[in-house]
Order: C-alpha cells, then sequence, then structure tokens
C-alpha cells in the first residue's frame, strides 16, 4: 500500500480535493474540541499570519483518493521549531505503512529547511502513536491529569540554550502573537515550568496550549530577544485584583514580560511555589511583595506558596 501513495508537502491554498476531504475540520467525522476546529479553519484558509503552515498528505495513486495527513506549522520567528498535530490516516487503509511515511517525509522536509525541534500532543492512552514517535525519537516531555501528553524530538541540551537570552542584547515586551506560539508551547512543555500556578490553566500540558487558551480575556505579555519569545507572563482579573504570574528561564526574561502587567494592574497578586526562587525573584523585582505563606493540594500533593501582593 505505501507503495501505491504519494506523499505531497501542501501549503495554502489547497486542493479542492483535499479540503473535501480533510477529516478534522468536519465535526461529524471527528469528535473533539471546536477551538481546535476553528484554528485549522484558520489554517485552511491561509489565515495565520507569522506562521508557516503545511499539510503534509497522502494520495492513493489506484484511486486518487488522499488517504493519510499531518499538519505541520513553523513560526517565521523561531524557524527551528515546528508543531505537529491531528495526525490521520483512513480507517481502511491503517497499518499498512502510510503514517510512516507521512511522517518521514514530514521529518525530512523540515530537517532540510533547518527545524531542529519537533513538537507534538497526543494521549497517553494513544500507546500505537505514541510507539511510533518514540521509535522516531520523540520523548515524553509533559503529561496532565487528564492523560494528555507533550512530546519533543529535540537535540540535546538545546531546551536551555534556546530561551536563556544573551546577557549582552536587550530582552523587550510586547504582546503575544500568533507567530510566538510554536516558541511559547516548546517553553512550557516541561515539567519543570510550574505552569499550574499559571492563571487560567495556562498549562504545558494542554493540547497546543498556545491557540486553545483565550488570549483574549486577561492580558498577556511576552518577552523577546531578538524576535525569540523567552518568556511569558499573563494578568487575569480575579480575587479581589488581577492574578500576575510569569514562566521563563531567567528572572530577567521574567521581569521584562511581568513588569508591564504589574505597573497597569491596580492590585495584582501572586501566588509563587516557595521554591521557585527564580520567579520569586522576578515578581520581587516587578514591585510585589511577600504577604505570606500557605500550603495548597496541588496535582495531589502538598505545596508550600508564597503569596505576593502589592
Ligand atoms: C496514528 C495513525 C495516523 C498511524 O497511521 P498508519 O497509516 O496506521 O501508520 P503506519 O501503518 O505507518 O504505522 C503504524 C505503526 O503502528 C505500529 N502498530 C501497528 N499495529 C499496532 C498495534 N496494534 N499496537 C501498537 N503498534 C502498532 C506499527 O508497527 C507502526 O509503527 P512503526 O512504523 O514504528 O513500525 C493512524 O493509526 C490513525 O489515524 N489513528 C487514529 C488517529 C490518531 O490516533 N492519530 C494520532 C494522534 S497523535
Amino acid at each position: 500500500m505505501p507503495d501505491q501513495c504519494t506523499v505531497h508537502v501542501l501549503e495554502y491554498p489547497y486542493p479542492d480535493d483535499f479540503i473535501a476531504w480533510y477529516p478534522y475540520t468536519k465535526p461529524d467525522q471527528m469528535s473533539g474540541s471546536d477551538d481546535w476546529r476553528r484554528w485549522l479553519q484558520r489554517v485552511i484558509d491561509g489565515d495565520v499570519p507569522g506562521l508557516r503552515d503545511r499539510f503534509v498528505a497522502a494520495r492513493h495513486t489506484p484511486t486518487g483518493q488522499w488517504v493519510g495527513v499531518v499538519w505541520a506549522s513553523v513560526s517565521e520567528t523561531c524557524p527551528e521549531i515546528a508543531h505537529f498535530g491531528w495526525f490521520y490516516t483512513d480507517p481502511e487503509r491503517q497499518g499498512v505503512g502510510v503514517g510512516g511515511r507521512i511522517i518521514e517525509t514530514y521529518l525530512n522536509t523540515l530537517a532540510a529547511e533547518g527545524v531542529r525541534v519537533v513538537m507534538l500532543p497526543t494521549q497517553l492512552s494513544n500507546e500505537r502513536a505514541i510507539g511510533m514517535y518514540y521509535r522516531r525519537g520523540w520523548q515524553l516531555s509533559i503529561t496532565d491529569p487528564q492523560g494528555g501528553v507533550w512530546m519533543v524530538r529535540e537535540p540535546r541540551d538545546f531546551y536551555g540554550e534556546y530561551f536563556t537570552p544573551d546577557p549582552a542584547r536587550p530582552v523587550r515586551a510586547g504582546e503575544a502573537t500568533a507567530a510566538d506560539y510554536v516558541a511559547l508551547d516548546y517553553l512550557l512543555s516541561r515539567p519543570a515550568a510550574p505552569i499550574r500556578l499559571l492563571p487560567l490553566g495556562l498549562s504545558g500540558g494542554r493540547r497546543f496550549l498556545s491557540f486553545c487558551h483565550d488570549w483574549d480575556t486577561g492580558v498577556h505579555m511576552v518577552a523577546r530577544q531578538q524576535g525569540r519569545p523567552v518568556a511569558i507572563a499573563v494578568g487575569m482579573p480575579g480575587g479581589e485584583g488581577v492574578q500576575v504570574d510569569t514562566f521563563g528561564l531567567t528572572a530577567r526574561a521574567m521581569l521584562t514580560a511581568l513588569r508591564p502587567i504589574v505597573e497597569q494592574a491596580p492590585n495584582a497578586w501572586s501566588l509563587i511555589a516557595a521554591s521557585d526562587m527564580r520567579r520569586r525573584e522576578a515578581v520581587e523585582a516587578a514591585g510585589l511583595r511577600l504577604q505570606k505563606t500557605l500550603t495548597q493540594t496541588i496535582a495531589g500533593a502538598p505545596m508550600s506558596l508564597c503569596r505576593y501582593g502589592v
């Protein structure tokens, strides 16, 4: 069967027969969240600025039918990193190598373009898909309590180097844009990111948090160095003020993203893990003061937290 297929890297505008077949935008064919369905429709309509979206799809030569596909996305501002998602082979064609050929074409295409990291979300229960990814170099990086997992295929030490800003260069804050999403998902794709504490569950375990998250509620700022996101900060109305939080690998990057939010929030407050000295440093440098320590049960375990306020 794979010998009877040709694999194509499709870009906007997509062929009409591909759009007619593409299953993930069709609620009657695929269950799942309307958030990502809306996002995929924007991709198909060529309406996502700052991202290079593609579908790698297999066509069955004897019948001319599309039979398998995966979505791929690379940001213009961080071309070393790619998203991979919504992998699918028609049920009657599964298990004979179509998916394997799609992945290999995808990886070869990206490698030729200089992509070094490929991230994907899946479910812990999807052993077959996880096995396929694992055998091709992906590792599990973060799991959420509902069984959602992130898998990342990356060079050793890449993450830390990528998100540690050069101390000699400026870091500047700006509002989050779609072009930041790939790097932000990668930044938050670590258990070390104590993201559970970020307001509204801006969590690295969610499926492509970048476009499932409600960016219109609250304020989001991204710290960037030379266009590359290095930290995110969030301000969310709640608890008689604005709950703020931030995540990045350095206090300087976090402070850069957080400061403009704290400056505009009349009554900013934050809950930070007591052991997270770098985030506490950033929150204190932004002008918040330690008010009290408390213990909360988070992910089934007690955690010591510091409450900060103005
Ligand atoms: C996941 C999916 C896209 C794979 O496509 P496919 O065309 O069936 O893939 P292939 O035939 O090339 O490969 C099947 C792989 O599963 C393995 N496999 C086959 N049957 C298996 C089984 N019962 N248990 C575990 N692994 C199995 C094969 O060994 C092969 O892995 P390998 O290439 O590393 O040897 C397809 O099964 C699918 O559409 N599933 C439903 C949607 C889905 O789960 N998408 C993934 C979301 S992350």
